[in-house]
């Protein structure tokens, strides 16, 4: 059974990360989304809400899975029996980051591959900081993330310390 694993810290998803994770979904047997706790941003969302609004998006999806990991990428793998990273690419200005971390785990793995999906061009700009930027200043979402996750966006900036 191939299982790949989307890593990320998805705080919050997008858009562009649902469109990865469909199209990453159907070349695979499972997917993994893996969102990633010990980062060392300060997160808007604790890996749990993160997880929790990737659940609710996802739930069409019979063969994607939503989990939290913590440590090396790799460990994780190695403990899910996963050989596959899936990585989103927006831009050339994405590839440096994305290679070096490709590169690294491929060191720290060597049975890992990255495989790097480009980015579909509607969302070539977004990014979790975009949509918080936007959220943060009482923005329109709509387009920019599922429609389910608007209103838990907007709550968060309503509710801060909720
Ligand atoms: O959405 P992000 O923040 O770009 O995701 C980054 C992520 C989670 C994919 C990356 O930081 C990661 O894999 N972190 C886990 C620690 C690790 O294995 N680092 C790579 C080797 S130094």
């Amino acid at each position: 059974m191939k299982i790949a694993v989307y890593p990320g810290s998805f705080d919050p998803c997008t858009n562009g990360h649902l469109d990865v994770i469909k199209r990453a979904s159907g070349l695979v047997d499972k997917l993994v989304v893996a969102v990633l706790t010990n980062s060392s941003k300060q997160p808007l969302f604790s890996a749990d809400e993160r997880a929790s609004m990737l659940r609710l998006v996802t739930k069409d999806l019979d063969n994607v899975e939503v989990a939290v990991f913590s440590g090396l990428l790799v460990d994780y793998m190695k403990k899910i029996n996963s050989r596959i990273i899936i990585k989103g690419i927006r831009a050339v200005s994405d590839f440096e980051y994305e290679f070096q971390m490709a590169l690294t785990n491929r060191t720290l793995y060597e049975d890992v591959e990255t495989l790097f999906l480009h980015t579909s061009k509607d969302y070539m700009f977004l990014s979790s900081s975009i949509v918080k930027e936007i959220a943060g200043y009482g923005g329109n979402l709509s387009g920019l993330v599922p429609n389910d996750l608007i209103p838990i966006i907007r709550g968060r900036y309503e509710n801060p310390e909720c």
